[in-house]
């Protein structure tokens, strides 16, 4: 089944110039980018998308980290995308991620863990909407 599934670059990836090297493997891995832009995040917008979090013993220096700086949002589209992104994007924890996956080979703990990918078809929903209207994602 063809999904979308939404993605960020976090501030550390920003911070240390990982865009492109981001964005290179999801297209080498077959995954189109529908949708993209760079937003700096207001604590209200940080804490709204991850507001499933809200009980966690980390979710004040979450919004503390999603707001440090730029971050990158961005629609992937594809067969199983919210899958596959998540082999691509490895386990949360860079020290538990495979080799080979972008927390794996550039996050550096489990805070700045350089990529976010929606866990799920509800959730991929709410995220791509929270970030994106239907006009900003082409459709081809
Ligand atoms: P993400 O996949 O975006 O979802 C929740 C985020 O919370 C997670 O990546 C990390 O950036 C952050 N986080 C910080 N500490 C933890 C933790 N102990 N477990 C899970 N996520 C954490």
């Amino acid at each position: 089944m063809v999904e979308r599934t939404l993605g960020i670059v976090k501030p550390d990836g920003i911070r240390r110039g990982l865009i492109g090297e981001v964005l290179r493997r999801i297209e080498g891995a077959g995954l189109k980018i529908v949708a993209l832009k760079m937003r700096q995040l207001t604590a209200g917008e940080a804490e709204g998308f991850y507001y499933v979090h809200k009980e966690k013993p980390f979710f004040k220096d979450l919004v503390n980290f999603m707001t440090s700086g730029p971050v990158v949002l961005f629609v992937l589209e594809g067969e199983n995308a919210i899958e596959r992104y998540r082999q691509l994007m490895g386990a949360t924890d860079p020290k538990k991620a495979e080799k080979g996956t972008i927390r794996g080979d550039l996050a550096e703990s489990i805070q700045c863990n350089t990529v976010h990918g929606s866990d799920g078809p509800e959730t991929a929903k709410f995220e791509i909407s929270y970030f994106f209207s239907q006009t900003e994602i082409i459709t081809r």
